[in-house]
């Protein structure tokens, strides 16, 4: 890496961003790109489309930028998307709070973080760049020098809307430093910083005895007031609220249904008029989107609140479900357990598959439709099709549900429960039947479940389980193939001599005695059984793999076991139940001979070759299946 030239960069970078001028350099720049002066809810809406956006297969429309970090919820993330693409054409709802309503940990406040990570960067990009009043404590948009009277010309001229009035500091400042000339007046360019207060402000309730209102509209500076003689002058207030400081960007409130009325009211002004109502000041501007968070029974409960019914129109609700689809929900566990402590465990194959079916089961409805159990939704959800049932069917199952994903077990409460089970004795590894141990035992503890839910819960588990142990013996049977892929090409010769002489009507030559002999109907249906190919459907069944043998010839392609999708599943289960028998031996017996060693040496290899598995969970998983296939 060129050190020295990174350093050189990042100070260009840094002396751009620490540009001053006046207003009237500043009019210049604003004339040349007029979205510089746009508003909060615009900047926001622009970042967000900086990162690009793609069709997802199911029909939604995934974001860049919330790409990296959250996933299956494209739909909350579209309806987040609308609402700033209406806000930022100043329609209506930009005068509206944001709700994000939905289930403990399912993502509510890494979106709001994201929004204010995103706004700090992109506040330092050239298209994101925002200018300030120099010197305003609230940061705010050089334009406001324009008097009123004048701003339909100037609009004009530059192209661009105006909106809101010089802030009483700033109102001071022109006056006693400026001599009242406008155009003097300096102005900077700003970063957006939650740390600096600047532009993103978060609001916490806490005791709402102990907790004031300053802290969100800012208050008297004891220390000056003697200094200016009156309260109401403006060099004798801060304006520091968390209100204030977020002007321009965006302010977070966090549980805000938990929070006092009178912290309501100050936001009910906000978003309506979009003013602050500070001490003793006339109304203060102030642009700026307000996002909270909120879980559902709050939520209810705040609505059938007639107290707070003038706050009901104020607010829209974007709901936050829990993602359903599996495959999502491992991309979740693993960014997270990427930032954890379980970071360079090594994690079997299986386990983070069979953790997140166990959440998803318990995010779901059970439908009504007859034949589709839980766990055949959860695969229909995730993209599969299953008995007849696919995508098509999805959006009905969908339909019939009443609030799906709106509670289960959150993402939080897997983690945690796996990082539990890794503490334990050092462990260096841990398979799927740990984690689900561990959901279990974690069930334990997880407040507010009843006794119902509980049991519930321990049923899907079980169900998970049944559905790993199928998993568990496909990925053993299929490392045995593989292991013994002479077997299945001989096996495959076999079947395939018997079937030309049964469609041609011939016979075949026994190898030892080279007497002519039947067709051995026995074995051609020992393979053809394994995939239920029934006694009727025989015939063009072996005709089907004459007619591919014959074809793959011609084009001089040699026919081996995987040439045929069905023929090859057939095959492999023959074998698998051939081998059976030595899997249960190789995993049972206290003192394998040389020969089953060589066998279990063998298939362990291929898991962990191919498989992802580490030579400790290669064996348990055999042990495993061994314990199973013995039952
Ligand atoms: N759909 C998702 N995609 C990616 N990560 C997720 C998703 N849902 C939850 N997470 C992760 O789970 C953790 C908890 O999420 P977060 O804190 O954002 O939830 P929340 O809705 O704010 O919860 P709470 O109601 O408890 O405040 C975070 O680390 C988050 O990254
Ligand atoms: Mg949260
Ligand atoms: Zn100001
Ligand atoms: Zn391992």
């Amino acid at each position: 890496m060129d050190l020295i030239g990174r350093l050189e960069e990042y100070r260009l970078e840094e002396r751009k961003l620490g540009w001053q001028g006046t207003l009237r350099d500043y009019l210049e720049i604003v004339q040349a790109n007029p979205r510089l002066a746009r508003l909060s809810h615009a900047r926001i809406y622009d970042m967000i489309m900086a990162g690009g956006s793609s069709p997802t297969k199911s029909g939604e429309t995934s974001y860049g930028f919330f790409d990296a970090d959250l996933y299956g919820i494209d739909k909350s993330l579209q309806q987040l998307v609308d609402y700033f693409a209406s806000a930022a054409r100043r329609l209506e709802v930009r005068k509206r709070i944001l709700l994000l309503m939905g289930p403990v940990g399912g993502g509510k406040s890494t979106m709001v973080t994201l929004l204010k990570r995103g706004l700090e960067r992109y506040s330092r990009t050239e298209e994101g760049a925002v200018y300030a009043i120099k010197g305003c404590p609230m940061h705010e948009e050089p334009l406001h020098l324009i008097p009123e009277s004048l701003r339909p010309e100037i609009e004009r001229e530059l192209g661009i809307y105006i909106e809101g009035d010089l802030c009483p500091s700033c109102r001071v400042t022109l006056d006693r430093t400026y001599g009242g000339r406008h155009e003097d007046v300096m102005v900077e360019r700003i970063a957006f910083s939650e740390k600096e207060r600047v532009g993103i402000g978060t609001f916490s309730p806490s005791d709402p005895k102990s907790q004031d209102i300053s802290e969100l509209t800012g208050s008297i500076d004891l220390a000056t007031i003697g200094e200016f003689g009156s309260e109401s002058d403006p060099r004798a207030y801060r304006f520091d609220g968390e209100l204030n400081i977020a002007n321009r960007g965006l302010m977070e409130f966090i549980e805000m249904l938990k929070s006092d009325e009178k912290f309501l009211y100050g936001l009910l002004t906000l978003s309506q008029e979009q003013n602050i109502k500070t001490g003793r000041f006339a109304m203060i501007y102030a642009d700026e989107v307000i996002v909270s968070h909120t879980n559902e029974s709050e939520f209810v409960s705040f609505i059938g609140n007639k107290r707070s019914e003038a706050l009901h129109d104020r607010i829209i609700v974007i709901r936050v479900p829990y993602n359903l689809r599996v495959s999502r929900e491992i991309k979740i566990y693993e960014k997270l357990i990427g930032q954890s402590r379980l970071d360079g465990v090594h994690i079997a194959p299986n386990t983070l598959r069979v953790a997140s079916m166990f959440a998803i089961l318990s995010r779901l409805e059970p439908s009504k439709k007859e034949g589709v159990s839980l766990m055949k939704k959860l695969k229909l959800y995730d993209g599969d099709e299953v008995d007849g049932l696919g995508q098509k069917d999805v959006k009905e199952l969908q339909e019939e549900t009443e609030r799906e994903g709106m509670d289960g077990i959150s993402p939080r409460y897997v983690i945690n429960a796996l990082s539990t089970a890794l503490v334990r004795d050092g462990v260096g590894c841990i398979n799927p039947i740990d984690a689900l141990r561990a959901l279990r035992d974690g069930l334990g503890q997880h407040p507010g479940l009843s006794t119902e839910r509980r049991s519930e819960l321990l049923n899907l588990i079980a169900e998970t389980r049944r559905e790993f142990d199928e998993l568990a013996k496909q990925e053993v049977q299929r490392a045995f193939v593989y292991s013994f892929e002479e077997s299945a090409q001989t096996l495959l010769n076999n079947y395939l001599d018997n079937v030309e002489a049964f469609c041609n009507k011939t016979k075949l030559r026994d190898p030892i005695t080279d007497e002519p002999v039947e067709a051995d109907e026995k074995l051609m249906r020992s393979i053809e059984g394994q995939i239920g190919v029934a006694e009727s459907a025989k015939k063009a069944f072996r005709e089907e793999i004459l007619i591919r043998l014959s074809a793959m010839a011609r084009r001089g392609q040699p026919f081996t076991y995987t040439s045929h999708e069905r023929l090859r599943e057939a095959i492999e289960k023959k074998l698998f139940a051939d081998l059976k028998d030595i899997v249960k031996i190789t995993t049972s017996v206290k003192t394998p001979d040389a020969e089953q060693l060589r066998r279990t040496n063998d298939v362990v290899n291929r898991l962990v070759a191919e498989g992802g598995y580490c030579p400790v969970c290669a064996n348990e998983l055999l042990k495993y299946v061994g314990t199973l296939l013995n039952r």
